[in-house]
């Protein structure tokens, strides 16, 4: 069904035309429905068309956010790795332009990152006072041929990122360790030098300093025990202290440490800690985010739409705000939010203040029907119910269960806070995200229409909510 396009093997010359036929022929299958499709995520981003994976490249720019990420065009699976190109003014609204770089005689894009260059940072040919640049692994060959490994590549634009030019020296950073992959460049303003993180290997990192986003050189070398794949690596506020910050290394799976830089070489403190759970891998933050935010995208592997029939596969996290905060045992730990902006979103929003509710009463949510919401509630961890939470659509619980202070559906250690605890759940057309505490966990589910939507758990006594509220959400397509 549909025109399905795959291309294995010899990387043919120019696969920009291959994409063009499918972008802009008038006909392609579906078209007409475009984001209104059955299992079309109203509110995540997803491609228009075929397979997506990590976000790769997330910069800022005059008021635009720019999400670049893993796509096959051609089909549902992994294959034939693109740099998909979106933009938004919200996080939430997204615009999906022609793909940014291509697969040519460097081979496969993989992940990487993007950064804003002034002119006077960088020997790259940039025109304006600025220029977007992204880094990115070139693989020439799945097969690891002596000559083809994977090395790390930079390609600039002078236009906002309508085109992108890749530079003629590259590669930038040569071949190294078998999977040498996944470059995450920033500015490193006390010292004036750019920064490279970079994954080698099993359980390994490497960092490099250049003056110029060409010239590069090793100076650290650092482990996340657990983790693989896709760096990041920032700086946040301790407590929102701007005085008093740590730096936090990141891999694909969500296992962080936390210490110190000094703009060549890392310290661990304390670590690895883990802030991902689910279905959620591959994250990235923006650098240059404003009001100091760290906002991060995370890409949602395992259960997507493209084996049931959608002619799309795969979609983004809800966007988030990280912090690092001290929680109750006196630790460091990142805290999640989901941004801001998604408020805007938010309509027919309905609230109960300080309901008391045991099993066989009304349900607060009788009458509501599924699709797209949000569901935010203040649990207070003193209620007589032993476990307490949400059933969704007759079969995902996310309910607290006191004896072990323990979350079903959301993973990971979830003490109250002052004797709370705040659960956030988002629901979209195939996926379901928790944020409790601080922790987030995702995954793809589908939507039962037969079940109810939304039913309250109260096991062993009545459940005290200081607050319960639902907003739909609406979409971001229509
Ligand atoms: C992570 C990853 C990256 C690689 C990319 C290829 O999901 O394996 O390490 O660059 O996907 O698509």
């Amino acid at each position: 069904q549909g025109r399905t396009i795959t291309i294995r093997g010899k990387i043919p010359g120019n696969l920009q035309d291959a994409w063009k036929l499918v972008k802009i022929s008038a006909s392609y299958p579906g078209e007409s429905e475009l984001y209104s499709e059955p299992l079309r995520p109203q509110y995540h981003f997803t491609s228009r068309r075929g397979w997506l994976n990590d976000p790769n490249g997330l910069v800022y720019q005059d008021g635009t956010w720019h999400l670049f990420y893993q796509h096959n065009p051609y089909n549902h699976g992994w294959d034939n790795m693109h740099w998909g190109h979106a933009t938004s003014t919200d996080l939430f609204h997204w615009h999906e332009h022609a793909d940014a770089l291509f697969p040519d005689a460097e081979g496969y894009m993989y992940s990487g990152s993007a950064t804003i260059a002034p002119k006077s940072t960088t020997s790259l040919p940039l025109q304006g006072s600025e220029g977007i640049v992204l880094a990115y692994t070139a693989n020439g060959n799945l097969s690891y041929e002596a000559d083809r490994l994977p090395v790390q590549s930079v390609a600039f634009s002078n236009d906002h990122g309508k085109t992108f030019t890749k530079y003629a020296g590259n590669p930038v950073v040569a071949h190294d360790r078998a999977e040498n992959r996944d470059p995450k460049i920033a500015w490193y303003a006390p010292d004036h030098h750019w920064i490279m993180n970079l994954y080698y290997d099993a359980n390994d990192y490497g960092i490099y300093t250049s003056p110029d986003l060409v010239k590069w050189t090793k100076t650290d070398e650092y482990q996340i025990p657990g983790e693989a794949e896709c760096p990041d690596m920032f700086e946040l506020p301790v407590d929102g202290n701007p005085k008093d910050t740590r730096w936090i290394v990141w891999g694909a799976n969500g296992k962080y440490m936390i210490g110190k830089f000094d703009g060549k070489k890392f310290k661990a403190e304390s670590g690895p800690h883990r802030h991902y759970f689910g279905s959620a891998y591959a994250g990235q933050s923006y650098d240059n985010a404003p009001d100091g935010r760290r906002v991060h995208i995370g890409w949602m592997r395992d259960g997507g739409p493209g084996l049931d029939g959608a002619p799309f596969n795969l979609q983004m996290t809800l966007p988030m705000d990280f912090s690092l905060r001290t929680d109750a045992a006196g630790e460091l730990r990142l805290w999640a939010e989901p941004s801001k902006e998604v408020e805007k979103l938010r309509s027919e929003t309905k609230s109960w203040d300080n309901l008391n509710w045991s099993a066989g009463e009304a349900d607060p949510f009788a009458d509501f029907k599924g699709g797209q919401f949000e569901i935010d509630a203040v649990i207070d961890a003193d209620s007589p119910a032993a476990a307490i939470g949400l059933n969704l659509f007759g079969q995902n619980t996310v309910v607290w269960k006191k004896a072990d202070q323990s979350f079903t559906g959301a993973e990971g250690p979830q003490p109250p806070v002052d004797g709370k605890i705040r659960l956030q759940v988002f629901v979209d057309t195939v996926s379901l995200e928790v944020f409790v505490n601080g922790t987030y966990t995702s995954r793809y589910i589908r939507q039962n229409p037969e079940a109810p939507a939304i039913r309250v758990v109260a096991e062993g006594g009545a459940a005290h909510f200081d607050s319960l509220k639902i907003h739909r959400i609406q979409s971001v397509w229509k």
